[in-house]
């Protein structure tokens, strides 16, 4: 019993870290959850951060990384995050959405024109002070982002050339309101569900397609069922780290400034990482897993959700963040 209670012990004075001469404590462990296997570049970029973090602070701030969904769904990791039960968490800004509406600008279909664009409009100051702190009150905030790829829709079976493919297809989307709407744009019937379940909705037949990056198809193994992947390119919708606001309110300036360091880098990092993966995923979907890829003329997919983007044009609550990004566009 002595030595059970005496590895308890050692094993919590291991999560709260060590003391120092005067008992304060030197090391703090700070958690991190998310939704993406250890082969996920996104894991890679998050241990990055980790790294970056722990050497800036001297090993005063370490990060616990628990990845794969182990602590559950986004839904149930932003709550975590706010609960301050994990400190951390990257999550889809679509999964945001339904904490802060502006985050549901990201599911407007064909909001950006390219991905170098996009990558320099999520840099600028003024769009992550717009987004960033908009869910405060919801006791969480945004640190940084990763890029998370261009969204393209994949089928198990059906050859899709124009939006009118998409009729009565059972497409999963991301459990967003606006990804729904752009769904029923195209003319599919939207099927909103968790990253996690998608897999298996697939292979029993509950869905006949998805949207993601390439990487779904490999990483997460969804080209084992869905052999057509077309390039629609009709959304970018970023990957967010959040933190609990008051742990970092907690922190002292400089180690604020740790992590806004840390999280920035492993953003840039990040990028040159992101390109290569998708590049090989590509290439394992198409020789290993038996995936096509089609270029498709996008015109009539971009025709349909043009309604769902007018809308955005003319919407209070995205206003401020729509005129940002719009203004970003015209600077390039
Ligand atoms: C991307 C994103 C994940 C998200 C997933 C989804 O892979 O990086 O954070 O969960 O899309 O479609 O739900």
């Amino acid at each position: 019993m002595r030595i059970f209670l005496l590895s308890i012990v050692s094993a919590l004075f291991l999560v709260a870290g060590c003391s120092n001469a005067d008992g304060a404590e030197s090391s703090k462990e700070l958690v991190l959850a998310h939704n993406q296997p250890q082969e996920h570049p996104i894991h890679e970029s998050l241990v990055d951060f980790g790294r970056l973090l722990e050497e800036k602070s001297n090993g005063e701030l370490k990060l616990r990384i628990y990845s794969n969904g182990q602590l559950g769904s986004e839904r149930e990791v932003i709550e975590m995050t706010q609960t301050n039960a994990v400190q951390f968490t990257k999550v889809s800004a679509s999964a945001l959405e339904s904490f802060s509406e502006a985050y549901s600008l990201f599911s407007m279909p064909y909001l950006f024109d390219s991905q170098e664009q996009y990558r320099d409009i999520m840099k600028m100051p003024e769009i992550q002070t717009a987004f960033y702190n908009k869910t405060a009150d919801n006791g969480f905030i945004g640190i940084t982002y990763y890029d998370a790829g261009v969204r393209n829709m994949y089928t198990k079976e059906r050859i899709l050339e124009t939006n009118e493919d998409m009729k009565g297809l059972r497409t999963r989307v991301q459990p967003s309101q606006t990804s729904v709407q752009m769904i029923e744009a195209l003319g599919g019937t939207p099927t909103p569900m968790g990253f996690g379940e998608v897999y298996t909705a697939l292979q029993s037949g509950m869905l006949d397609a998805a949207e993601n990056n390439e990487s779904a198809l490999t990483d997460n193994a969804h080209g084992e069922v869905a052999k057509h992947y077309f390039y629609t390119e009709h959304a970018m919708v970023p990957d967010i780290l959040i933190m609990n606001k008051e742990a970092f309110d907690e922190l002292t300036e400089e180690e604020q400034q740790w992590v806004q360091e840390a999280a920035d880098e492993s953003t840039a990092l990040h990028e040159p990482r992101w390109d290569e993966r998708m590049v090989e995923a590509r290439e394992t979907a198409e020789s290993e897993m038996g995936v096509t890829f089609y270029d498709i003329d996008k015109s009539t997919f971009m025709e349909a959700v043009q309604p769902l983007q007018e809308r955005f044009a003319d919407n209070e609550a995205t206003q401020e963040q729509y005129d940002l990004i719009m203004r970003g566009k015209q600077d390039e």
